[in-house]
């Protein structure tokens, strides 16, 4: 089975700087990982010949929703992912509200990429075990055996550089495999994320994990190109 390398393109790219990463993508050989790409809404189009993830969702279909732009949607757009639960998102985004686009993307046939960790002063509080069972079960409550994608990503880790150990995105990765197997929870795909590139991939390279989840290292194809060639 390919690794899967979600590229989070946050908001870090204009119309204009998307067509020209998209130009030097389309130089790189990614057969041998599964790659989806989450651009901005305004930029699905020109990342239209990937597998498509957007960075959010709203759980109505239709509705008086300034803003937002809902799972039913997304789907009519032929985008099959979506992340949901994102760090730099929950502080908008309730327990609550996470689930409930859970089973919204569910309802209209996509995958979530459900992104949980803890955050710097639950480590220092050592309590990151709570804050990660918290935020799975809640988030998946409901959820039978449909597709999921669950990321496991520290928010004290995303964009700084300071990337886990392999032995704790190790020992985290079966902490919550096993809380997905006490849910009989099967048919999922655990993957890495926090401040991958490509001076520390090869040292958090493991076969525990299904996959990463890349932010800053998705925008720029020369990192993009080594770590998609690292974690076959
Ligand atoms: P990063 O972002 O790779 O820049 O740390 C990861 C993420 O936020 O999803």
């Amino acid at each position: 089975m390919k690794k899967i390398l979600v590229c989070n393109q946050k908001m870090f790219l204009t119309h204009d700087e998307a067509l020209e990463l998209k130009k030097k993508m389309d130089e790189i050989d990614f057969s041998n990982v599964d790659l989806i790409v989450c651009p901005s809404y305004l930029n699905f189009d020109v990342f239209k010949d990937y597998k498509l993830g957007a960075q959010n969702c709203f759980y109505e279909n239709k509705g008086a929703y300034t803003g937002e732009i809902s799972a039913y949607d997304l789907m009519l757009l032929n985008v099959r992912y979506c992340i949901v639960g994102h760090s730099e998102r929950r502080n908008i985004d309730t327990n609550e509200a996470i689930n409930l686009k859970v089973k919204a993307l569910i309802n209209n046939m996509m995958t979530p990429i459900i992104c949980i960790g803890e955050t710097k002063m639950d480590k220092d509080l050592r309590r990151e075990s709570e804050v990660i069972k918290k935020q799975l079960y809640s988030a998946i409550d409901g959820v039978l055996n449909d597709e999921i994608i669950i990321a496991y990503e520290p928010s004290w880790a995303i964009g700084n550089g300071n990337n886990l150990t392999k032995q704790e995105i190790e020992d985290s990765i079966k902490y919550i495999r096993k809380l997905l197997d006490q849910k009989n929870i099967t048919n999922y795909k655990l993957l890495y994320g926090g401040s991958v590139n490509k001076s520390n991939i090869e040292n958090i390279l493991t076969d525990v994990v299904d996959g990463y989840l890349i932010g800053n290292s998705s925008v720029d194809s020369k990192q993009l190109d080594y770590i998609s060639k690292c974690i076959k």
